[in-house]
């Protein structure tokens, strides 16, 4: 196995990967619909995050099979303003209207309130002027429990440091013992509390560099 900086075409496969991974999420927004259509969303979803300067790590076994990913964020507050600046909103909007996402508008109303209630409940958190993020981690069932989340996790980390980043974010659900342990582990501690449509995130930080 082994870890290698992803790209754009690894978008699908990620998508695959976290569908198996987040079933609660899957059920919430799109009743549980794995299928294509729901595939076709995610992919569109972390194609946008690419786009806005996301960098993917992805875990690959022998064969080239993609196990497991990691999605990082250099700068939280950039990300947002890239999602703007880059003119990615509107490219959301274009591709809805051309019926290039099947995604239905119940759907993307729940996403939309589902990103202000964490919006709102994120204003608590401790004030930082900028930080890095860990977006998304997973592993596919049949890999987990070798070392490849937390090796994901680490060139994660040791990027954000090439970078420069002083501090990195995350938010775990307080039920999820596995991806909880593992950033305790990496030296991740609580900052707080946040929330959104579907219940309580624990927020967590980790100091890289001095400042
Ligand atoms: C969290 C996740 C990425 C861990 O991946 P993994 O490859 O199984 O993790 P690793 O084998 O590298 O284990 C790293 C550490 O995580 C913790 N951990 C992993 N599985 C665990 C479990 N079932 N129970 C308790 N702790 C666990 C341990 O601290 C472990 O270290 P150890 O092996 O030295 O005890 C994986 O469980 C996953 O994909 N979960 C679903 C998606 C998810 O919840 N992502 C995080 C969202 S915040």
């Amino acid at each position: 196995m082994n870890i290698i900086s992803g790209n754009e075409e690894d978008t699908r496969s990620i998508a695959k990967i976290y569908l198996e991974a987040f079933p609660e999420s899957v059920d919430f927004f799109y009743g549980g619909d794995t299928g294509e259509r729901v595939i076709g969303i995610m992919d569109f979803g972390f194609r946008i995050l690419w786009a806005a300067g996301c960098t993917f790590f992805v875990a690959k076994d022998s064969s080239g099979n993609p196990l497991g990913y990691c999605i990082v964020a250099s700068d939280d507050g950039d990300l947002n303003k890239a999602i703007l600046r880059r003119g990615l909103a509107l490219k959301v909007v274009r591709e809805f209207l051309a019926g290039k996402i099947n995604i239905r508008l119940t759907e993307i109303l729940k996403l939309a309130v589902n990103g202000l209630v964490m919006a709102v409940a994120s204003l608590a958190l401790s004030k930082r002027t900028s930080f890095g993020r860990i977006m998304s981690i997973a592993v596919l069932k049949s890999a987990r429990g070798q070392g490849l989340g937390r090796s994901l996790l680490r060139h994660a980390l040791l990027h954000l440091v090439d970078e420069g980043v002083h501090a990195v974010r995350l938010e775990v659900r307080p039920e999820n013992t596995a991806a909880y342990e593992l950033y305790k582990t990496e030296g991740f501690s609580e900052i707080g509390a946040t929330r959104d449509l579907q219940g309580r995130w624990v927020a967590m930080e980790k100091h890289l560099l001095k400042g």
